[in-house]
């Protein structure tokens, strides 16, 4: 006699509940998609105004699905920038492809265990595919791999902790990056294990480019004095800027100083795919190890970062870790576990939503997508040098352009203080109005706003809408200012 089914446990759900939940969740998606445009960029909220709204006793008892996506979808997920609308050009922005946000919806519905081949056969096949094309496209030679990570300070860690093992995890390390460099290159260091007098951090040059010169003066000093240089990080495009380090000098440098070097090509590398990019970044398919995050410009949903080395086996010497409770796990040498090439065990499924997006829309479309952001970084920077009052601090350079207003009074510039003032007060504005979200930095100390410009949605019709907003609203000020 068959026994009876068992009960169901409480944490299932019904196959038609499941249908019209899904259904529900993927038309606040749409509708979302639909009316992005017309949404504000960014919306915050302070802690004061979202404790009463959302703290709370965690529910003890089963509750309404369409209550809980309700209040999602009006209390919490609002209040946030919207990282893809087409005038977020804040930090760095990122806007996902549809079929990409499907092929990670799919991956974690799936709950792909990508940490061994035993456990993923077919996805771990797809992350050595989806690997390769990367390879090639930023021209490393056949052989070199690596990993998707959860993002590009994931990345850099394991270059540091590769780089570090390679160079025989020396007593007195040294490790160089420019000013310019993101600061999980610092934070990657700092976890390996690198204390701060082991950290060479280089001036860059007048367009903000590590000087190879004193890059080469430190290593020799480095030797002189007994220390080991382990890694040279160099910038595929620079956080602050877009700009790329003079990379074929700093190969030459480094091959010669017998040194690991890395190109933190997070945001900038998918330009490769574009012949201007391609030719900004020559000399990137030197490097030992480059990270690349797809989730910048590569139109994918996060968390999608990217390490890839030129021989693997230096994250294998890294990572590899074989417990006995993993001993059915090692399948060979082609059989690939991911986990064996970085920090985690438990992994996502993160190149099915690559794989997914390049499916549907095809390489040239995405290639076409980021060339369309070094055009537009152009478009602004042409739409700012219109304005006599605007002081272009960093020229476009892969779709990044940091400027200021610099109004003169009686042919003196203002100090320093009052142009800061007035910059970000031009910046607070912007945001708050909703016309875009942008962000700041400093360039050399000076307060600089900045547009990153990389959403394939943005146009050059929103670009100079919000350059002539931004100057717009400079005279405004100086004129009362000045009054
Ligand atoms: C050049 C560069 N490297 C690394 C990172 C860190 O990447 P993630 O935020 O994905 O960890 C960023 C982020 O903006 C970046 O621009």
């Amino acid at each position: 006699m068959v026994p009876p089914p068992p009960p169901p446990s409480p944490l299932e759900s019904d196959p038609d509940e499941m249908r019209r939940f899904g259904y529900a969740v993927i038309d606040a998606l749409v509708e979302r998609q639909r009316g992005l445009r017309d949404d504000v960029p960014w919306r915050g909220g302070s802690r004061r105004d979202l404790e009463p709204l959302l703290r709370e006793p965690c529910p003890e008892e089963p509750g309404d699905p369409d209550a809980a996506l309700r209040r999602a979808l009006t209390e919490i997920l609002p209040r946030a920038g919207r990282i893809d609308h087409p005038r977020f050009f804040a930090f760095v922005p990122s806007s996902p492809t549809w079929a990409s946000v499907m092929g990670d919806l799919l991956a974690t519905g799936f709950n792909v265990f990508q940490g061994t081949w035993l456990e993923s056969a077919g996805p771990s096949q797809v992350e050595l595919v989806v690997l390769e094309w990367f390879r090639e496209w930023i021209g490393l030679p056949e052989g070199a791999g690596g990993l998707f990570t959860s993002g590009g300070s994931a990345a850099n860690l394991g270059a540091v902790v590769a780089a570090r093992e390679a160079a025989g995890h020396p007593e007195r390390p040294s490790v160089y990056f420019s000013d310019q460099s993101h600061s999980s290159i610092e934070r990657a260091c700092r976890i390996a294990g690198f204390r701060d007098d082991a950290l060479r951090r280089i001036p860059s040059d007048a367009a903000y480019r590590i000087d190879v010169a004193a890059l080469s003066d430190a290593i020799a000093r480095d030797v002189a004095q007994g220390r080991t240089p382990v890694l040279v990080s160099a910038n595929g495009g620079a956080t602050n800027t877009g700009v790329v380090d003079p990379l074929p000098e700093l190969a030459d440098v480094c091959e010669q100083a017998e040194t690991w070097l890395h190109v933190d090509a997070a945001y900038g590398g998918f330009a490769a795919l574009t012949p201007r990019g391609a030719a900004t970044l020559s000399g990137l398919g030197r490097a030992r190890s480059v990270t690349l995050d797809p989730h910048k410009w590569f139109f994918q949903p996060y968390e999608t970062g990217c390490l890839l080395v030129r021989d693997p086996a230096d994250l294998q010497r890294a990572f590899h870790v074989l417990p006995e409770y993993l001993q059915d796990v090692e399948l060979g040498f082609e059989h690939v576990n991911f986990a064996d090439r970085g920090l985690q065990l438990t992994r996502a499924f993160r190149a099915l939503k690559v794989w997914m997006g390049l499916q549907v829309h095809g390489r040239r479309a995405h290639a076409d997508a980021v060339d369309k952001g070094i055009e537009l970084g152009d478009v602004a920077e042409a739409a700012l040098r219109a304005a006599p009052e605007i002081e272009i601090l960093s020229p476009s350079s892969l779709g990044i352009v940091c400027f200021r207003l610099r109004p003169e009074a009686d042919g003196v510039p203002w100090p320093e203080e009052r142009l800061e003032a007035l910059n970000r007060g031009i910046q607070d504005t912007i945001v708050a109005e909703g016309t875009a979200m942008m962000s700041s930095t400093r360039l050399r100390g000076r307060y600089a706003l900045r547009l990153c410009i990389l959403n394939y949605r943005s146009t050059a019709a929103d670009v100079r809408a919000v350059v002539e907003r931004v100057v717009a609203l400079g005279r405004e000020r100086v004129g009362i200012v000045e009054g």
